[in-house]
């Protein structure tokens, strides 16, 4: 059986430094690809384990068991990594209204722009880990979620547009406890272009 492996970039992209502009800094970045590379490398470390294990239905438990070691911490690893690829890939942007399908999804959903940037703001203040705007392929339409953790997934059958991340890695060092003003930060570097990239064709 072959294990499938993830990667992780060795650097950046240079547009993902481009966020020094509005305060979050290269020392930020460079701290968090470190963290980042940590969740691909556990869940590749699990995606090799599991196939090697001897499974024994009779064995695992939910107490404690290797299975669901296994099992619970690769959610954690492999959304973690997920998570990160997103919130990397649609950060370094110019920020403002959003644009394309996206911003017409946006509309659709919250009114008009400024009525989903305070939702995602407040929403951003409300959640412990993460905030995701994901498109729900069953309504076609797109809604704003907390992820309190990395595997706490909002909904089935959606896909993830943009994801930030409210971790205090991804701010402490620049802003130290003021999460406000990270996240208005953060919006105003939104890619908005690699945002639409990611929704379905
Ligand atoms: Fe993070």
């Amino acid at each position: 059986m072959a294990v499938k492996l993830v990667t992780v970039p060795e650097a950046h992209a240079a547009k993902v430094y481009s966020t020094e502009r509005v305060g979050i800094s290269k020392a930020t970045h460079d701290a968090h690809l470190a963290l980042w590379q940590g969740y691909a490398r556990k869940t590749n470390e699990i995606r090799t384990k599991l196939p090697e294990m001897d499974i024994d239905p009779a064995t695992a438990n939910q107490i404690y068991s290797e299975m669901r070691a296994l099992k619970v911490n690769y959610a954690f690893a492999y959304g973690g990594y997920i998570n990160h690829n997103v919130y990397f890939e649609t950060i370094g942007g110019e920020g403002g209204p959003a644009t394309g399908a996206v911003g017409d999804l946006i509309n659709e959903a919250y009114g008009n722009f400024d009525h989903w940037l305070n939702d995602w703001k407040a929403t951003g203040m409300a959640g412990r880990g993460w905030v995701f705007l994901g498109y729900d392929h069953d309504e076609e339409r797109v809604h704003t979620y907390i992820g309190d953790s990395q595997d706490t997934f909002p909904a089935w059958n959606h896909t993830l547009l943009l994801a930030m991340d409210v971790y205090e890695h991804a701010y402490f060092l620049d802003f130290k406890t003021a999460r406000l003003k990270y996240i208005e930060a953060y919006v105003q570097v939104i890619d908005w272009d690699a945002v639409n990239a990611r929704l379905p064709k």
